[in-house]
């Protein structure tokens, strides 16, 4: 074997060929994803993550999501920004995947850069790929227009964020969607672009309102602002996964019940949430996946509309809202809530492969003399073996429980495992047994401090 490590081998002639060397597999990334419908704490578990991470990344989704992280008793909000920069030291990496409202995205950092210890040099770590879709502001009114539509048409919407998440992936699928790429490439052609695909829209809701020459002179600021940030994001993720030993980070936005392959479709969300969107979030290939962390909330939110098996609405529901403080980041509509429903976590981890989990908001729960626990589903009384495809199924199923009792004590001081009271150990314990997944933190409380990392 040479030293490079190509092989030559002696063929039967005599003559030697050369083998393809073997490239080393380079750096993994930890990625961090939401196991329910979204909230779950991502942005917690991420901002603990970042604080030695050298890169933090977001591969989907767009400003639907709303990660909250407090730290310093300071709450800040990120919706498009990977939460990993708060860490002063880290490159944030905005992937492909993801849809870029532009003025959404300097006013969310600008809103966070004066908070606490602000985001320092946030314009210089930042880098955006120059395959990225960009979210316009008719994206965002045909989202309220099409939302309008569903209710008088169906009786029903889907509880969209309307900030344009559908209408710009669809248009990415349409393939008249338009990119950082094309921003940075021509302004006059990419204007001629932006009015033709605003004039389709126009033509298909002729009530809507566009103010083009308006939404073109602040993309032209925009523009001026991103130039500096753009890469071509797939050499820039290879040369961090293949240069010097890196920490990076992925952070999923929304969950694996609103993705749009195997959430609960319609009311899903327009991206791969799933472990799939790292890859072709960010482009990189899956053996650079290393740790898969699954974050679970201790019992069940849902933000809009949608099945939700084990809602609760009632005083146990309206307890978990309230404790909780289940009001969403990003539309301020109230949450959800129901028991932990593990039928759905088992599923979010068939396709996910979690390697661990962080178990979020067990606090919440102090409070109960008893708390439930989906084990399984029943349909028309009988036992059905996979979390249901049809909608119309998962609104029939009668939830299996399994209860366990409380532990009515106050666990927002919790440091350690040995800490918790013994039914909190015990809901732990039965969690990770009934998952076959360790948990590998417990949330305690909003603070950075209050995460319990067990191994
Ligand atoms: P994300 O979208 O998954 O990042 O989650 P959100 O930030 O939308 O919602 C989670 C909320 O719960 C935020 O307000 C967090 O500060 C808060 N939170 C996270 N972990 C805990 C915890 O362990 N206990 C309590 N009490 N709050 C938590
Ligand atoms: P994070 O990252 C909770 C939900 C919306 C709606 C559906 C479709 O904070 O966990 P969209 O605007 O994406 O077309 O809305 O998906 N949804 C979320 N719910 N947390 C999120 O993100 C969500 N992102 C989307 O409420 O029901
Ligand atoms: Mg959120």
């Amino acid at each position: 074997m040479s030293e490079s490590g190509s092989q030559e081998a002696a063929n039967e002639s005599g003559s030697s060929t050369k083998q393809a060397s073997i490239p080393p597999v380079g750096n993994k990334v930890t990625v961090v994803l939401g196991s329910q419908w979204g909230d779950e704490g991502k942005g917690k578990v991420v901002d603990l993550l970042a604080q030695d991470a050298d890169m933090v990344c977001r591969c989907q989704g767009g400003n639907n999501a709303g990660h909250t992280v407090v730290v310093d008793s300071v709450e800040y909000d990120f919706h498009l920004l990977p939460s990993g920069i708060i860490n002063p030291k880290a490159t944030a990496f905005i992937g492909n995947g993801v849809v870029i409202h532009l003025p959404g995205l300097f006013e969310e950092a600008e809103k966070n850069a004066h908070k606490g210890k602000g985001l320092t040099d946030w314009e210089k770590r930042l880098i955006i790929s120059d395959r990225a879709h960009i979210v316009f502001d008719f994206h965002q009114a045909v989202d309220g227009v099409q939302e309008q539509q569903r209710q008088e048409q169906a009786g029903k919407n889907l509880g969209t964020t309307k900030k344009g998440i559908g209408p710009v992936y669809s248009a990415k699928a349409a393939r008249s969607g338009l990119r950082i790429c094309d921003l940075l490439a021509d302004f006059t052609q990419f204007s001629e672009r932006y009015k033709a695909l605003a004039n389709q829209y126009k033509s298909m809701y002729p009530t809507l309102e566009i103010d083009i020459e308006g939404e073109l002179a602040k993309l032209k600021e925009c523009m001026e602002k991103i130039k500096p940030m753009v890469r071509d994001g797939v050499h820039f993720m290879y040369e961090a996964l293949h240069g010097p030993p890196k920490k990076i980070l992925v952070e999923g936005a929304n969950a694996a019940l609103l993705d749009i392959d195997f959430g609960t479709y319609p009311f899903v969300t327009s991206s791969n949430c799933t472990v799939g969107g790292v890859c072709t979030g960010l482009g990189m290939p899956p053996q650079n996946v290393g740790d898969v962390y699954g974050v679970v909330k201790a019992y069940t939110t849902r933000v809009g509309i949608g099945a939700f098996p084990s809602e609760q609405n009632n005083d146990i529901g309206e307890l978990l809202q309230s404790r909780g403080k289940e009001v969403g980041v990003t539309t301020g509509r109230k949450r959800r809530c129901g028991w932990l429903d593990l039928v759905l976590i088992k599923y979010a981890h068939m396709i996910n492969g979690f390697t661990a989990v962080a178990l979020t908001k067990l606090d919440i729960l102090d409070v109960l003399p008893e708390i439930k626990v989906g084990v399984a589903y029943k349909v028309n009384k009988q036992e059905i073996p996979h979390f249901p495809a049809n909608q119309e199924v998962l609104q029939l199923v009668e939830v299996q429980y399994v209860t366990l009792p409380g532990w009515e004590s106050d666990t927002s001081a919790a440091r350690s495992f040995d800490e918790l009271p013994e039914n909190a150990q015990k809901y732990v314990r039965f969690i990770e047994e009934h998952l076959g997944v360790p948990v590998k933190w417990i949330g305690v409380g909003q603070s950075r401090e209050s995460m319990i990392q067990l191994f």
